[in-house]
């Protein structure tokens, strides 16, 4: 009690608060998103991500060069081919875009997490192969198992399905298994909601439903129990890491996670979030020490693993204090 206890003395300077310090930022715990675009010849700006581009085969070299440079481990890689239709069938070519970006990051020493998802791929931007105008469950989870191995192939080290289908680990832990990846990790997108957050990333990954929503596949913003069955669901299935997405919005959903289960937790501060931030740094209204404090808040509700479009500013920024 006062005046003996005075909580102010472990906040008296620098290194004191740094000792007590509860929560810490690894740039080895972020991963940086990244997409690459078989339509382009060069890197081009994202109107919608101030900031992020959009890289072909070609810009993508230097780019990986340069994250290495930064001291970033990982990467979490969209592709986006140039030719979409109905089966979203480019996304098992073993030509395909994110199959040939993979090597790039890979050859340069760093880590490769592919998303696998159909709606990059799909000519109607849904996450899987529809019948009529519903998404059908078990008929896309088999597709997802073939894509999955072909991205094993091309050397991804994890694999993140993000389609929230159901069954969608098992099925992929199986494909993987018999083709012989049985060492490669699965990420689960395992508590994905419906989020407007994505809007920003549906310009730069040209992956917008042309009809309807996402509603009957990803999570319902009410739901906070339900997200506990859905983890439940893929770690019964054989998920080695499990996520939460969006992160600040769901800080709550975090924290339970982190009580509920001992797997590694990965958060995905998502598209909206990162523009939300940037623009209101941008535009002076705050300062930009709300990135470090975001971010803080994701690793302090309990996250092991956070995926954010900020990553490869804090690396620099990083690097600049330690040179
Ligand atoms: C695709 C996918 C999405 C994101 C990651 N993978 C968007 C969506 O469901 O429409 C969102 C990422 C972001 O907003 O940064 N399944
Ligand atoms: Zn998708």
């Amino acid at each position: 009690m006062y005046p003996n206890m005075r909580l102010r003395r472990l906040r008296l300077n620098e290194n004191m608060r740094e000792l007590v310090s509860e929560t810490s930022i690894g740039i080895s715990h972020m991963v940086m998103p990244v997409f690459i675009d078989e339509s382009l010849s060069d890197k081009r700006k994202i109107e919608s991500m101030s900031g992020i581009y959009q890289h072909s085969l070609n810009s993508a070299e230097a780019y990986a060069a340069h994250l290495k440079e930064l001291g970033i481990k990982w990467v979490l890689l969209f592709g986006i081919p140039k030719i979409k239709d109905a089966e979203g069938s480019e996304a098992y070519n073993e030509d395909g875009i994110i199959q040939r970006a993979v090597p790039i990051f890979r050859e340069r020493g760093i880590g490769v997490i592919t998303d696998l998802c159909m709606c990059e791929y799909t000519s109607h931007g849904h996450c899987g192969i529809l019948k009529g105008n519903y998404v059908d469950n078990d008929f896309t989870v088999n597709t997802y198992g073939r894509i999955a191995v072909s991205q094993a192939q091309s050397g991804a080290d994890i694999i993140a399905p993000s389609g929230m289908m159901d069954g969608q680990v098992k099925k992929i832990r199986e494909y993987l298994d018999k083709s012989g990846f049985e060492n490669v990790p699965v990420m689960a997108y395992s508590a994905k909601y419906s989020s407007s957050l994505y809007g920003p990333f549906r310009e730069a990954a040209k992956s917008a439903p042309s009809f309807g929503d996402r509603r009957t596949y990803q999570m319902n913003p009410a739901n906070g129990r339900e997200a506990m069955r859905e983890i439940t669901m893929d770690v019964e299935e054989g998920a080695d890491m499990i996520m939460i997405k969006p992160a600040l919005f769901y800080l709550d959903i975090i924290r339970q996670a982190r009580e509920r289960f001992d797997h590694p937790l990965v958060a995905y501060s998502v598209s909206g979030e990162y523009q939300m931030l940037k623009n209101a740094i941008d535009r002076k209204f705050l300062n930009e020490s709300v990135i470090e404090e975001s971010t803080l808040s994701i690793f302090r509700a309990g996250a092991d693993i956070v995926i954010s479009y900020f990553t490869e500013h804090m690396a620099e920024e990083r690097k600049k204090r330690s040179d």
